[in-house]
């Protein structure tokens, strides 16, 4: 079997494994043939893909994580909160991952955009669990691990659905209330009978940052529990390999180069390493482009985790990318499961949900290293107007001349005025007041401080990542969260 992305679907494709649906009327079984009107249904309702079985892919079977009976009961008892059925699951999920040496993570989970919040809290506490148990905790911690996972985001119920699932960019009231789940969570399980503190503190934590400019109670390093720790960074990648209303699907490599853009900044560098460790980067069952041209689908592991054993469409030949002497200097270019130009259809799809269609939003960044202009300008293009200037003076004039852009990226180091200077003289110009991210090869803690001192909303170091750029990008502009 193998997957296909929803746009590439065809009528007559036969579905290699089952869906799980809960809130949706799309049930889709191994076996059946795909007509085109299901493949409308699903793409309407944000299904990324499926997994078909034809002769190309015959040979490869793939295993689920945990028993998809235990799954689709996590599924439900998230849907309704049903902490009794939760305590009971959570120890089911831990045996059941317990039971075996190496957990199956090949496999996605496909959902709806209906189904997401369910879903991804069953994914979270998977992850979790694993992570959990590669740091050697204990069964009992395990459980109250799977527990916290499987509950952190009950306190979106909380929050209007319209806001969670809002394609277009969040006022600053919506944005504080979505900030408010972690709380929601904490209080509806404060209000059950014999939660334990470190449930409920670890759904309390799970989106602080290991700088500290997380949410909602701004705690950094080892003050954040270790609980959140590991739900904070399963959260995050199984939110980037999502499909949502407002955004396509990262591959599991992207959403790595993601973890790995924020290690140390926003998410524990051992759990990141951990994570990218136990889930492959390009699970079998997906197609590849490589560096030379040559498309392939991924069929298996190997050593090393981005280089796996890939099929040639064209010929069906096998080559293991590891130990090939001939693909030695052959990388994987793509993995997407969207093709680039994809973002046009996203856009399509989120007018035809919703009514709301946005400008660009203007984005200046200023640098004296012309590479770091002409990569972030190549990033961020697609989707923003971007204004790049090499030095510091010309960003305080260009301030004097337009208009104040929507977001700020600023070098510190610049020969002339140097960034931090920059910023204070523009936060005293009239107009300016958008949002700044510090673009630095810094990461001590003095230089940290002194861009919170100026209320930065962000740093990104470089060099940098563009999966990182292009979303920490999107949060400074509250276009959405991830997670
Ligand atoms: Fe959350
Ligand atoms: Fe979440």
């Amino acid at each position: 079997m193998r997957f296909v992305k929803v746009d590439s679907l065809e009528p007559g494709m036969k579905v290699a494994r089952d869906i799980i649906a809960n809130r949706n009327v799309v049930m889709i079984t191994r076996g059946m043939v795909l007509s085109q009107t299901l493949i409308d249904r699903l793409n309407k309702n944000g299904y990324m893909g499926l997994y078909i079985s034809d002769q190309f892919s015959e040979e490869l079977e793939m295993e689920e994580s945990i028993d998809p009976k235990l799954f689709n009961k996590g599924v439900e008892a998230v849907e309704t909160q049903n902490i009794d059925e939760i305590a009971n699951i959570a120890t089911d999920i831990v045996v059941d991952i317990s039971s075996k040496d190496n957990v199956c993570l090949d496999l996605f989970d496909l959902r709806s955009f209906d189904d997401y919040t369910f879903h991804h809290s069953v994914n979270v506490a998977v992850y979790s669990v694993i992570v959990g148990r590669e740091l050697g905790l204990d069964k009992n911690d395990l459980n109250l691990l799977c527990f916290a996972a499987i509950c952190h985001d009950f306190g979106k119920t909380k929050v209007p659905e319209e806001i969670i699932k809002k394609p277009a960019k969040l006022t600053d009231e919506e944005y504080d209330e979505i900030k408010k789940h972690p709380r929601y969570t904490f209080d509806i399980l404060g209000n059950m009978h014999g939660i334990p503190a470190k449930i409920k503190q670890a759904v309390l934590c799970h989106h602080e940052n290991e700088n500290g400019s997380g949410y909602p109670l701004g705690k950094s390093g080892d003050d954040i529990p270790l609980f959140s720790k590991i739900i904070h960074a399963a959260d995050v990648f199984d939110a980037l390999i999502s499909r949502r209303s407002y955004k396509e699907a990262y591959s599991p490599a992207d959403a790595f180069e993601y973890l790995e853009g924020g290690k140390n900044i926003l998410f524990d560098e051992r759990i990141v390493n951990i994570m990218k460790k136990i889930i492959p980067a390009f699970p079998p069952g997906i197609d590849v482009v490589l560096s030379n041209g040559e498309e392939a689908m991924v069929l298996g592991h190997t050593g090393d985790t981005m280089r796996p054993i890939v099929k040639m469409i064209a010929d069906g030949r096998k080559v293991n990318l590891e130990t090939d002497p001939e693909y030695k200097k052959v990388r994987i270019t793509k993995s997407g499961l969207m093709p680039e130009d994809y973002v046009g259809e996203v856009k399509e799809l989120n007018e035809s949900r919703f009514t709301e269609v946005e400008e660009r939003e203007t984005i200046l960044v200023v640098d004296d290293s012309n590479l770091t202009l002409t990569q972030t300008r190549k990033i961020l293009e697609p989707d923003y107007n971007v204004v790049t200037l090499p030095r510091g003076a010309e960003a305080v004039e260009y301030m004097k001349t337009h208009k104040c852009p929507d977001l700020v990226l600023m070098d510190i180091i610049l020969p002339d005025i140097n960034g931090m200077d920059c910023i204070r003289i523009m936060r005293g110009m009239a107009g300016f007041n958008c949002p700044v991210i510090f673009y630095t090869a810094k990461q001590d803690r003095e230089t940290i401080l002194k861009c919170r001192e100026l209320d930065a909303v962000d740093y990104i170091l470089k060099p940098v990542l563009p999966v990182y750029l292009k979303e920490r990008v999107a949060v400074a502009l509250k276009k959405y969260m991830i997670g």
